[in-house]
């Protein structure tokens, strides 16, 4: 079924580069005008930038911001306000970091940094958006299941996931009398390269085997699947859903 985004604008965090690179191109292929957040990697923020202009001439844009510093996120806004008319219909939160090691081994500053970019930086982004969001506008929060279940090694950033994902729900009640969704989705392992390594398994690695062993679906995770899921949330083929988590797994346990 194709999906018709034309006229409808989005503003993504990391939208230029792995997953949320796909999802920016898959709804800029449904005709949707892309404003994409990056922090530091400007020549991939770029490329990607060149490759929706290729897509079709909507009048994407690129906007360098930290969305943990407040500061930050509100010049941003003044940029995009501007370029987009005041009008936003769609807010995806994909940009995150994380930090790994045993929990009690970890530095102050590993703990706090998944809290200041997922769950400050979403609270920041998602205050400047919404006086602009309209009436069937969308937001769509990228967790991960480590936000849903205990993942050795990844308590900061799971605990920073579980709290936007938290988030995410008290948004929906809030916002859901403007008639703005809010919904999650969460991916588990996933190839964000925009190729699809199932279509070569001799090239898997024995990472990547492994997981496929213990993935239901026995294939690799990747960003389309994510993106695919994210293009539905926005559409109205989900028009009375809200506060909802998607986990994209291919039913890993
Ligand atoms: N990949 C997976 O297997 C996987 C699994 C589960 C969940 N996820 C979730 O999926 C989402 C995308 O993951 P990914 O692996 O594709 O990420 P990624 O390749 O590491 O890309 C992260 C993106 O976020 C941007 N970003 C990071 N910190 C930022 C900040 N403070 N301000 C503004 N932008 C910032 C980066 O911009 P720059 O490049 O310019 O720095 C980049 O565009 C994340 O929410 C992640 O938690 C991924």
């Amino acid at each position: 079924m194709d999906i018709h985004l034309s006229g409808k604008s989005v503003v993504i965090t990391g939208g230029t580069r792995g997953i949320g690179r796909i999802i920016s191109l898959t709804l800029a292929k449904s005709g949707a005008k892309i404003a994409a957040i990056y922090r530091s990697d400007e020549d991939t923020a770029q490329s990607t930038l060149a490759e929706l202009n290729a897509i079709s001439s909507a009048g994407h844009f690129i906007v360098q911001a930290d969305i943990a510093v407040e500061d930050q996120v509100g010049e941003a806004f003044k940029t995009i306000s501007e370029k987009l008319d005041g009008v936003i219909d769609y807010l995806i939160l994909d940009a995150a970091v994380g930090a790994g090691g045993p929990l009690t081994e970890m530095t102050s500053a590993d703990w706090i940094r998944p809290f200041d970019v997922n769950v400050h930086g979403a609270f920041y982004m998602v205050r400047a958006a919404s006086p602009h969001i309209q009436k069937n506008g969308s937001i769509v929060f990228i967790s991960s299941g480590a936000g849903h279940d205990p993942m050795e090694g990844l308590s900061s950033y799971g605990a920073s996931k579980a709290a936007a994902n938290h988030m995410s729900t008290v948004l929906a009640q809030e916002l859901g009398p403007r008639g703005i969704r809010v919904n999650t989705v969460s991916p588990g392992h996933t190839d964000k390269s925009g190729t699809d390594p199932n279509s070569n398994p001799e090239s898997y690695t024995d990472r990547q085997l492994e997981i496929i062993n213990t993935t239901a679906l026995r294939r690799f995770g990747t960003a389309q699947d994510v993106a695919n899921v994210v293009l539905f949330f926005v559409s109205d083929l989900s028009g009375f859903v809200t506060g909802q988590w998607v986990r994209v797994n291919g039913g890993r346990l």
